[in-house]
């Protein structure tokens, strides 16, 4: 069931279902989460089973601010605390050493705990709704609402799509962000990025003075992350990169027998048949982010076979969205 979440009484009504242990579709700036109290064990168990996610893959657990840190977080180191102060509420992950006893199925037993405070208007309602409960829900767990490996959702419709009308949706509209948020493991006394988003390296660095080291540079054993499996975020068609060159050759070599086809470009390309589906990517980075999974999504239930993608620049800005396309290009 979707529920408006700018109602107040929707936004009470999914507080009240979180405290008794139920399941809910919650919007943020970044994708739709499916959220559980982080504290209740059962609750936590039930999205690992809707979404068919290994329980060894951690959630994020989401606060309403950034007090709410102490109350599962050991310690904040101060390059931690620089991030937090630059860019809470917003789209940024940091991955903390866990306080004993608090969130451990959430975090899949791991010392460490990922911790959110979200900047979407619905979400910091509900998060701040479910502080005011007797007993309170300090943090709600939440990864992405699709079944594991799917693509994310970015409206209320898609989370209905991945896990039918039972489900209680809070409706906060289309995502601004369109892509996960961006992960800092804060736990190596350096900002270590375990995934990409809309906060870039440089934001990072700019914030906290020293620059992200990327997993690779890093000796073994990192944290698992399933946002970090290679072959995540894929959609059912099989989707390929290529330069607008490779692109329009393709096309060329198809001519016109092409079909159950997709391309998304920047650059003009020309059809050899009107029965490829063709979407223009934006120029702006952000804007490809605020609709890409949506545009994944849009060309699975046209029912094409093919996505060909114009590979996006190499520029900082594009590292996130860059991420998402190579994992679904891999599956
Ligand atoms: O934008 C987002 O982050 C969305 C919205 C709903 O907030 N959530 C999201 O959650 O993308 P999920 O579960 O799909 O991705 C969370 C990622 C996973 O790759 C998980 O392994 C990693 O965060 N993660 C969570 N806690 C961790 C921890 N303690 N150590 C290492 N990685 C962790
Ligand atoms: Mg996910």
């Amino acid at each position: 069931m979707i529920l408006n979440g700018n109602l107040p009484a929707a936004v009470a009504q999914a507080a009240h279902a979180l405290q008794r242990g139920e399941l809910l579709g919650l919007p943020t700036e970044t994708v739709y989460g499916l959220a559980a109290d982080a504290d209740n064990e059962a609750a936590v168990a039930a999205i690992f089973a809707a979404k068919g996610r290994p329980s060894n893959h951690p959630l994020i657990v989401h606060v309403a601010d950034a007090a709410a840190i102490t109350r599962f977080a050991k310690e904040v180191p101060l390059f931690a605390q620089q991030l937090i102060d630059a860019f809470w509420p917003g789209p940024l992950t940091l991955i903390l050493p866990r306080l004993p006893g608090r969130v451990s199925a959430a975090t899949g037993g791991q010392d460490s705990v990922g911790l959110r405070c979200p900047a979407h208007p619905v979400a910091h309602s509900l998060l701040q709704a479910c502080t005011q409960l007797q007993p309170p829900v300090w943090g709600v767990a939440a990864p992405s609402a699709n079944r594991f490996g799917r693509v994310s959702p970015t409206t209320a419709a898609h989370v209905q799509s991945e896990f039918g009308d039972d489900l209680l949706v809070l409706d906060g509209g289309e995502c601004a962000v369109g892509i996960e948020s961006t992960i800092i493991d804060c736990t190596r006394g350096v900002p270590v990025l375990l995934r990409p988003g809309a906060v870039s390296r440089a934001d990072i660095e700019r914030a906290c003075g020293l620059r992200p080291l990327s997993k690779d540079e890093l000796p073994a054993h990192t944290p698992r992350a399933s946002g970090t499996l290679l072959a995540h975020y894929a959609p059912d068609a099989k989707v390929r990169l290529m330069d607008a060159k490779q692109l329009q050759a393709g096309l060329d070599l198809l001519g016109a027998d092409a079909a159950h086809l997709a391309v998304y470009a920047r650059t003009p390309l020309q059809m050899p048949s009107a029965k490829v589906q063709l979407r223009r990517m934006p120029d702006d980075a952000d804007a490809a982010a605020r609709e890409l999974f949506a545009t994944l999504r849009h060309f699975d239930a046209a029912g094409v076979r093919l996505i060909w993608i114009e590979t996006p620049p190499s520029t900082p800005a594009w590292e996130g969205v860059r991420d998402r396309l190579q994992r679904a290009a891999a599956a």
